[in-house]
């Protein structure tokens, strides 16, 4: 933390603030009470960057970036004395204005370690109202919490260092000064500089690259150009030993060359993918569409960063199960990028309705039932997420409140289910079509912008009264937003999704349970033939009902399927949290192996915090301490907080 000496008055000030009211945080800006992002410290009312330019170079020996951000800002008031950015952990060393001048700054850190710290900008002149003005940040970011260094040991070609970044959801601000909200959209432009043979990418478009020499060395530097708005959470960096591969018209995948065929193999339908969501939808505004497949360390499924998809090598399984991942991340080009969630609370804005694109148009290609089944699988992870947090927790509604905490703790499939199961229902109130004609008219309305729900209904309440004036009123009366997003716990409406298949897998589970691992059931080979959605829900009900029966019944299970070898991690990870939660101990070698296989949170997470609920912290805690310089921070950070608590 690099908070440097306070002001005694500033400091004072500040915390009769904090006393007053959580929300004062904005020292000498007037007028800064009414901030819609509540994990931003910037002054986003007064001034708001519309564009941003990156000058940094990429040093694998310090793992730092350093350069300059040049922010071009918008007074949106006159009178503006200060500027307040996010940064997290970086050395600011030089602030400058467009004439010159050097400005005076201070850090300020107003809660502590949660999302950062606050820096504080003294302009020489206040703002005019409209005005254009840019600030040029000379600064460096080390140890950033964005940042996964990795070395040639621990990528698949072991050759060359690696690195990216994950910045959602407040992590932006730990690989450069940002105002890191998804309130702010700003288009941008980059140099890049990386010795070579290193290859970076950025979430834009990629506009050339120029050889320079420096110190005898050959370095390369990047430029890249994004003409599109996007909020800093989707601003990402890739660097290593990768190379692009073409799919079709607009898609390619990126990875490291030992495993590009494979990944290309398995993603060859991308294309399709694209069409089908654009189809689905208004058309496709970013140009291409790029997916890079990350090394295993990585922790998300994927991150939807325009023209650069990230995702775990997890979702390539050999058979195409875990691609709907790349459909989520294609769904986001619209809901999330397009039209983005103001803040963090309203986060279901982007995951809801991605869920709903995503599952329409698996239907479309993969069939209905595969949709159907997709969703019992998520109302399943949405319901151990709530009971995990409890049922009253106001993290089980789509309207959290993270005030003061850092986001990612409220963080869960929640957003992501419960607020697919509202849209389920709205669709079953007004129909398919009209939904899809919503849908589209409401990615266009709001395109480029950042929205909370209240604009949401408000503007889905017009649509209706004009587009069903006849019964406009009687829909309308029968979809309760308030209870949907702000009560906490189980959706107001049960929509109850069943495919003929559901009981049968249950029942099929449950026989195993009733033998108590003295035999297999007559039908047990069924299994074999079931999709991957379908296993997991049968891993599910052993879950669910693991206080009815011992380790025999688990045995018997992996003699007939063999998970404990399954190479499929979606398998795994379901199939392990089990396997501890009964004490089937003789797999704890496989359960120690697959920790290190993946870094993705979804899976590890579950795997530790069954440890920590069978009384097993210290073995959680020793395979955290070996598998710590694998993971993500923000990983880390995850499982820790299962292990120690916040
Ligand atoms: C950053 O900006 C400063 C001026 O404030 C300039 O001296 C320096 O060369 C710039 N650095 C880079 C990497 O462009
Ligand atoms: C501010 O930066 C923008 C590009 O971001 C540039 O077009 C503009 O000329 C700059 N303005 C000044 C006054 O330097
Ligand atoms: C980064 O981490 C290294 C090693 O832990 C430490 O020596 C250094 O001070 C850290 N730098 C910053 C800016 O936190
Ligand atoms: C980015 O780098 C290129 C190549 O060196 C250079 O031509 C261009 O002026 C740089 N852009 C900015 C905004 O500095
Ligand atoms: C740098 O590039 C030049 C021209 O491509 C090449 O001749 C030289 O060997 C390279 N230097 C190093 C240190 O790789
Ligand atoms: C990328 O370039 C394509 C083709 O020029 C353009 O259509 C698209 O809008 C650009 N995307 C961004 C984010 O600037
Ligand atoms: C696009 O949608 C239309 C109907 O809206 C359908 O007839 C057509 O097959 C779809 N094409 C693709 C590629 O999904
Ligand atoms: C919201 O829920 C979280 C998690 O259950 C809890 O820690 C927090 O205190 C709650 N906040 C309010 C304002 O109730
Ligand atoms: C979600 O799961 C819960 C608990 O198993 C169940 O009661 C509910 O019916 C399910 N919801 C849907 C929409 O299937
Ligand atoms: C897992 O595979 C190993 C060989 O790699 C085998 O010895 C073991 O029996 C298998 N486990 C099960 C449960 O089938
Ligand atoms: C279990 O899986 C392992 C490794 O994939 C394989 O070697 C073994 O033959 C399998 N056993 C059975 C019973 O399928
Ligand atoms: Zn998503």
């Amino acid at each position: 933390m690099k908070l440097q000496i306070l002001i005694a008055t500033l400091l004072i000030s500040t915390l009769t603030g904090v006393l007053i009211s959580k929300k004062q945080y904005f020292i000498g800006n007037q007028g800064e009470s009414n901030i819609p992002d509540d994990s931003t410290l910037s002054n986003i009312l007064d001034v708001q960057t519309k564009h941003f330019h990156l000058e940094i170079e990429i040093d694998f020996e310090s793992k730092s970036i350093f350069g300059n951000q040049t922010l071009s800002m918008v007074a949106q008031k006159s009178g503006v004395k200060q500027i307040n950015l996010d940064v997290s952990n970086l050395q600011i060393y030089k602030v400058v204005d467009q004439e010159g001048n050097i400005l005076n700054f201070n850090y300020f850190n107003p809660i502590p370690n949660i999302f950062g710290e606050q820096l504080q900008i003294f302009l020489k002149n206040p703002t005019i109202e409209g005005r254009v003005y840019n600030y040029t940040i000379t600064y460096k970011s080390e140890n950033a919490s964005a940042s996964s260094w990795l070395t040639p040991k621990q990528t698949s070609s072991q050759v060359l260092p690696y690195l990216y970044t994950q910045c959602q959801s407040v992590y932006c601000r730990s690989l450069a000064p940002f105002q890191d909200t998804p309130f702010i959209k700003a288009t941008y432009t980059a140099n890049v500089t990386v010795v070579d043979p290193i290859v970076v990418y950025l979430s834009a478009n990629v506009t050339q690259s120029t050889q320079v020499q420096k110190d005898n060395q050959n370095y390369t530097i990047y430029s890249f150009r994004s003409d599109i708005p996007i909020a800093s959470y989707v601003f990402t960096i890739v660097a290593g030993n990768v190379v692009e591969r073409k799919i079709g018209r607009r898609t390619s995948v990126i990875s490291e060359p030992t495993n590009i065929d494979f990944y290309a193999q398995e993603l060859s339908d991308l294309e399709l993918y694209l069409d089908t969501v654009e189809n689905y939808t208004i058309p496709y505004i970013w140009g291409s569409y790029k997916i890079v497949i990350q090394p295993p360390s990585f922790p998300m499924g994927g991150m939807e960063n325009p023209l650069l998809t990230f995702a775990s090598p997890s979702i390539i399984v050999g058979d195409k199960s875990g691609v709907s991942v790349a459909v989520h991340e294609i769904a986001h080009s619209w809901t999330g990028n397009q039209v983005t969630c103001k803040n963090w609370r309203n986060l279901w804005i982007n995951e809801g309705f991605t869920m709903y694109l995503e599952r329409q148009s698996d239907s479309i290609m993969f069939g209905k039932d595969y949709a159907v089944v997709d969703a019992i699988v998520g109302n399943d992870t949405m319901v151990d997420d709530m009971n995990n947090f409890g049922m009253q927790s106001n993290y089980t509604s789509l309207n959290p409140m993270i005030q003061g905490s850092n986001p990612d703790d409220a963080f869960s499939n929640i957003p992501y289910e419960k607020g697919y199961q509202f849209l389920k229902y709205i669709e079953s109130v007004i129909g398919q079509d009209l939904l899809q004609q919503f849908l589209r008219s409401y990615i266009s309305e709001y395109s480029l912008k950042s929205i909370d729900y209240e604009e949401l209904q408000a503007f889905f309440n017009k649509f209706i009264k004009i587009n069903r004036q006849r019964d406009a009123k009687k829909l309308l009366s029968q979809i309760d937003w308030d209870t949907w997003i702000n009560q906490p716990g189980m959706p107001p409406v049960n929509l109850k999704f069943q495919t003929d298949t559901i009981p049968l897998i249950k029942s099929l589970a449950q026989s195993y349970i009733d033998l108590q691992g003295k035999g297999s059931p007559a039908n047990y080979k069924e299994f074999l033939d079931f999709s991957l959605n379908e296993k997991c829900i049968f891993l599910q009900y052993l879950f669910d009902h693991t206080s009815e029966y011992d380790s025999q019944v688990l045995i018997k299970i992996d003699q007939d399927y063999n998970l404990t070898n399954s190479s499929n991690q979606e398998i795994s990870w379901r199939w392990f949290r089990t396997t501890i939660m009964v004490g089937y101990n003789s797999v704890q070698d496989k359960i120690e192996q697959f920790l290190g296989l993946t870094g993705r949170i979804k899976m590890i997470k579950p795997v530790y915090q069954a440890f920590v609920q069978t009384g097993q912290k210290q073995i959680a805690q020793n395979y955290l301490v070996q598998y710590q310089d694998f993971y993500h921070p923000l990983a880390v950070q995850a499982i820790n907080r299962v292990i120690n608590g916040n």
